[in-house]
């Protein structure tokens, strides 16, 4: 029995949160050459058009958790708007600085998604790509993101599905009884897990169920109008041993939220 996935390397898990915006300052580097500037295919050919896709022509953007900045770019250049990056990590903007572009509107901050420097409904879009997993105090930050919105303004999450690709979950391949499957992991248990990414590169990731994302942004007039789960492309399945089957499993899960403040009479 085989079981490639996501989280076959997790080193530890548990329900409380690990130290983790000193990580992002350690693997800066890392991050920058595996991930950015074109290395990384999914990146490339899905989650950077996903993200431009969805967020569509808005005036100012927020980056939450914009790291190298790789999607704020391309957010700037195709939809022409002002972007705000944020991150914690001061290398990660560092690198994202040495890749300013004076023909793009892009501002950097340095501060924690839970505590934006931004005032209140300033901005008319933001958003959150695979940042939200590394984060302790998930609800601060979609609070944050909810607050500095203003009204009809937008919210992207984009998170790694978590139906899928929990803890847990993954490809079995079952020689002895010749099933293919893809198992899923306790899906309703939040926790925390350190993975190996890469040799000598730890990062911890929380897992929560959706619920922990969607309702606590209803409760704040954030409503959802469009999920997105894109069918992994083939391109990206190069080493699966069944393609096919992989490609029916999302990777990642895109929500996009309107905040529509109620009226009251
Ligand atoms: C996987 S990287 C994603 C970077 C970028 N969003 C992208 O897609 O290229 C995760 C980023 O989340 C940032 N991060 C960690 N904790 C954060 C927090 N509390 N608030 C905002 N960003 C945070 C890290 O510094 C890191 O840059």
């Amino acid at each position: 029995m085989t079981e490639p996935g996501r989280r076959e390397a997790a080193k530890g898990a548990g329900a409380g949160p690990p130290p983790f915006a000193e990580s992002w300052d350690e693997h800066a580097e890392w991050w920058r050459t595996t991930f950015t500037r074109g290395a990384d295919r999914e990146y490339e050919i899905e989650i950077i058009p996903l993200v431009v896709r969805e967020l569509g022509g808005h005036g100012v953007v927020v980056d939450i958790g914009c790291g190298e900045g790789q999607v704020a770019r391309a957010v700037a250049a195709a939809n022409g708007c002002r972007v705000v990056g944020v991150d914690p990590s001061h290398l990660q903007l560092a690198n994202a600085l040495e890749k300013a572009d004076p023909d793009l509107a892009i501002t950097y901050l340095r501060a924690e998604g839970e505590r934006l420097p931004l005032a209140t409904g300033s901005v008319e879009a933001a958003f959150c790509c695979l940042v939200i997993e590394h984060v302790a105090d998930a609800d601060a930050l979609l609070a944050e993101a909810a607050r500095v919105l203003a009204p009809g303004g937008t919210f992207l999450l984009v998170v790694n599905h978590p139906v899928f690709q929990g803890p847990g979950s993954g490809f079995v391949d079952d020689q002895i009884l010749d099933e293919r499957y893809w198992r899923v992991g306790p899906y309703l248990v939040e926790q925390w897990d350190v993975e190996e990414v890469d040799p000598d590169v730890s990062l911890a990731f929380s897992h929560r169920p959706l619920s922990r994302y969607v309702n606590p942004l209803a409760e704040r007039d954030l409503v959802l109008v469009h999920l997105e789960e894109p069918s992994p492309r083939m391109e990206l399945l190069a080493d699966s041993i069944d393609p096919e089957f992989e490609s029916t499993i999302p990777r990642l899960c895109a929500m996009r939220f309107e905040h529509r403040p109620r009226v009251f009479p």
